[in-house]
């Protein structure tokens, strides 16, 4: 079953009705200010940081669960109703919703009156911006009274939930209404160190306000049925302690067939120390004034917008592929592309699941993502490399996360988890392959961010590998640490103590715990370090390198191989996870994916894994983690062993891993497993079983309910998961074998029997790649007409280059 449809050439999801199974959310912003936004219009807003700049409340275990956000409500006579359904819950006589790519559009009409309200956060601006346009389509005069609120958070969003016995006395407002608008600057600890505030403004001069949120609402009431809105009033009520809100209210007479139009903008500024105030206690209002003036009518507005669309079609014209597949175009040319950009942004912080408050980026997560996003930004790919990079140690091993306002370690964490270098390894050639910027190399990158620390990031990965391989145990094979991939299993820990975090607990440093997934990677990651060395002439470096490959692999081959698949580790007492002889756990994915992606034992020993895992692991959704699943907690295998069987690391399809195993089908030359894999969970494959998969149908969750789950099926925790990078990767780079390499664009597609070919266009160091993909007889390639050896396009330089390849 449905909720909604693909508007594919609005780039856009049309959600038709407004009880979808979850809050059906988006995102707003790209730089500084950031919203999400449901399809009923909750949601919250924050500068940067989730945490530590919090501009609007949310309470992620609320009931109703989507509670706030954005409040409107209309009065029309005896009906009050909210364009986006929510908070009045007035049954509407339409509603829409459409989530586009940065901004949000809401069409709700009750008893004649149209609402159209347009929600985003214009490029370079640090606000969000809403234009309602209402209208009146019927045949006599309304009288309305539009009222809008937003709840302010009091900026640290954790302390905010926590700290009562102080927040409640803290509260400030002010207000200005002057030059045809109406404001309220949300001031809150302004006086004493803070040089920041918040506002939320309406370009109208507004018929009445609200500043003290129980004033407005009422004893006994929530956003539903606001005791100012239901005695169509206003109090006038100013915040002094407890909840400080903007609520503003706009009476308007409307005849028939006229439309009226309101423009709002909730915005954040921070001001220099010398220019905090323009009297004594009062705010500096300048900057804000600047914003509102800049965004104060509907011309303004739609140049925003145009602006935003104009920005995503310049992004996404990177990477564009028609191939007769409707449901694969959506994905690789909107939906994923999208879904990538917003990890780059949020990692794994502030979602409708992840609350903001806890971890920061992650040292892994982070290098992932990457793999998604570097074609569309490699500039901002650098950067982050970097910023990656210097929380390492000297010793290679790592911070496991950073802050992102700081850019700092996080000690609470801390290291340990011993895959985590080998990411950076992963990462830094993917930019360096799609930008052929090798000076990247040379950059100097400070260990723990220590000042006077900084060596050549080329050092950072020669350490991070270095790591690996004097970090090994009985079996020849790296040390696991705390984790790997999978963090949840945890072979050193031993944890009896209940809350005690599986991830920080003491670790009983078995020195013997080792990891199969972390060879594979090394084996994947190690050869292509050694390739671009060759590149850079260091060939007795390379050659270095190749032996410690060669080394692990053959560990791996002797004591990772299981028989029928690839084992998964070795636990603190040397004894194997992940093999026929476990009662448990026999089978794990992540080696599977990733030995096979390395090449480990060749096609013969990567079919045989694929299949075991697809005879043991797949169901409807994609591939579980493991199987069989644990039914009791094992303290030597740690948190995996916590969960209920068929939920996350314990045999849900958690799609992160799922990709590989398609990039392994590819690497087998196995088309029909490619694509049976990848579209059994890419959203729009999935999008009619919506009331069983529940989360949204244009973006992938972390995890889809394995089949011993209660709720086989059910995904949770949708938006930020490294499932949109790899997804991107195995499409883009595995099915339709787009890579790009140092010195070309190789076009290396493994397709299935049902796709005849594709034309793609790839913007890749400057020069447009126009490709056309088809079977055929006369199988090779011609570039700009004539015929080139191999697969690999070579860089000419045009701004145009003309790829045929017949398959
Ligand atoms: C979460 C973490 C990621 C980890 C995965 C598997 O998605 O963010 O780092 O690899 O879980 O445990
Ligand atoms: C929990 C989650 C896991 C996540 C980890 C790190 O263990 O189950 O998915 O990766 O926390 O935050």
């Amino acid at each position: 079953m449905k909720y909604g449809y693909f508007d594919d050439d609005a780039r856009e999801y049309v959600i038709t009705r407004p009880d979808t199974p979850l809050p059906w959310i988006n995102y707003l912003g790209s730089d500084g200010f950031f919203s999400l936004i449901s399809n009923t219009c909750g949601g919250y807003s924050f500068y940067k940081d989730a945490k530590l700049r919090r501009i609007t409340r949310f309470r992620y275990n609320n009931v109703p669960h989507d509670d706030g956000g954005r409040c409107f409500w209309i009065a029309d006579g005896d009906a009050v109703w909210s364009p986006a359904f929510l908070p009045a819950k007035t049954p509407l006589d339409s509603y829409i919703c459409r989530h586009g790519l940065g901004y949000s559009v809401f069409e709700g009409s009750k008893d004649g009156v149209s609402a159209s309200l347009t929600v985003t956060v214009p490029r370079g601006t640090d606000a969000e911006l809403s234009k309602l346009v209402l209208e009146n389509r019927s045949g006599s005069e309304k009288r309305l009274s539009v009222y809008s609120a937003v709840e302010f958070c009091l900026w640290n969003a954790v302390d905010d939930s926590t700290n009562f016995q102080r927040n409640w006395n803290i509260g400030e407002v002010e207000l200005e209404f002057s030059d045809g608008r109406s404001t309220v600057y949300h001031k809150t600890e302004y006086r004493e160190r803070r040089d920041h505030y918040a506002f939320y403004s309406v370009n109208a001069p507004a018929d009445g306000f609200d500043t003290d949120r129980d004033s407005f609402l009422g004893r006994f009431r929530g956003w539903s049925e606001p005791a100012a809105v239901e005695r169509r009033t206003s109090f006038g009520s100013v915040a002094s302690g407890w909840a400080p809100i903007a609520a503003l209210r706009n009476d308007i007479v409307l005849a028939p067939g006229e439309s009226k139009t309101l423009v709002y903008m909730l915005g954040y500024v921070e001001n220099g120390e010398d220019d905090k105030f323009s009297a004594p206690g009062i705010i500096n209002k300048e900057k804000a004034h600047a914003m509102l003036s800049a965004f104060d009518t509907p011309e303004r507005f739609g140049a925003a917008m145009d602006e935003l669309k104009a920005y995503w079609s310049k992004l996404l014209s990177r990477f564009e592929v028609r191939s007769g597949e409707e449901k694969l175009d959506r994905m690789v040319n909107i939906w994923n592309q999208y879904q990538c950009m917003v990890t780059f942004n949020m990692s794994r912080s502030a979602s409708y699941y992840e609350s903001g408050t806890g971890r920061g980026m992650g040292f892994r997560d982070s290098c992932q993502d990457l793999l998604g996003f570097v074609h569309m930004i490699p500039e901002r790919a650098r950067e982050r490399i970097i910023d990656i990079a210097s929380i390492q140690f000297a010793d290679g091993s790592t911070y496991h996360q950073y802050q992102p306002l700081t850019k700092r370690g996080n000690a609470d964490i801390g290291s340990g988890f011993n895959d985590d270098p080998l990411w950076l390894v992963a990462c830094t050639c993917a930019y360096i392959r799609e930008t052929g910027d090798f000076s990247i190399l040379e950059e100097p990158t400070p260990f723990n961010n220590e000042p006077g620390s900084e060596v050549p990031l080329m050092e950072h990965l020669e350490r991070s590998l270095n790591y690996t391989v004097t970090h090994r145990g009985p079996h020849g094979l790296p040390l696991i640490g705390r984790a790997d991939w999978n963090d949840c299993l945890n072979l050193n820990c031993f944890s009896r103590t209940p809350g005690e975090s599986f991830q920080t607990c003491s670790n009983f440093e078995s020195g013997k715990a080792e990891s199969v997934f972390i060879a594979g990677m090394f084996v994947k990651y190690g050869r292509e370090y050694a390739e671009l060395l060759e590149r850079m002439g260091r060939n007795d470096e390379a050659a270095g390198m190749l032996a410690s490959v060669a080394d692990i692999e053959k560990a791996v081959l002797e004591h990772g191989w299981d028989g029928e698949w690839f084992r998964r580790a070795y636990d603190a007492f040397g004894r194997p996870v992940g093999s026929s002889e476990n009662d448990e756990g026999k089978i794990y994915i992540e080696p599977q994916g990733f030995c096979v992606m390395a090449g480990i034992g060749g096609c013969e020993y990567g079919r045989r894994a694929l299949a075991s895992a697809e005879r043991y692991l797949g169901n409807d959704f994609g591939l579980e983690v493991l199987s069989p699943c644990y039914t009791e907690y094992h303290e030597h295998l740690g948190e995996i062993s916590s969960y209920p069987p068929g939920y996350k690391e314990n045999g849900s399809v958690f799609c992160h891993n799922n990709p590989w195993v398609t990039l392994a089908y590819c690497r087998v030359r196995d088309g029909e497993g490619a694509f049976r894999l990848y579209t059994r969970n890419a959203p729009a494959y999935i999008e009619d079983k919506s009331e069983i998969h529940r989360t949204e149908p244009y973006c992938y969750s972390q995890t889809i309910a394995g089949r011993n789950a209660r709720t086989y099926g059910e995904a949770k925790n949708s938006w930020l998961t490294g499932t949109a990078a790899w997804s991107f990767a195995a499409v883009s780079q595995g099915i339709l074998g787009i890579r790009p390499d140092y010195d070309g664009l190789v076009i290396d597609p493994c397709l299935p029997g049902s796709m005849d070919g594709f034309e793609l266009r790839r913007l890749f160091r400057g020069t447009r790649y126009e490709i056309t993909v088809r079977r055929g007889e006369n199988k090779g390639m011609t570039v700009d007409g004539r015929p080139v050896p191999g697969n690999k396009a070579p860089l000419t330089g045009a701004s145009v280059c003309r790829v045929e390849v017949v398959i």
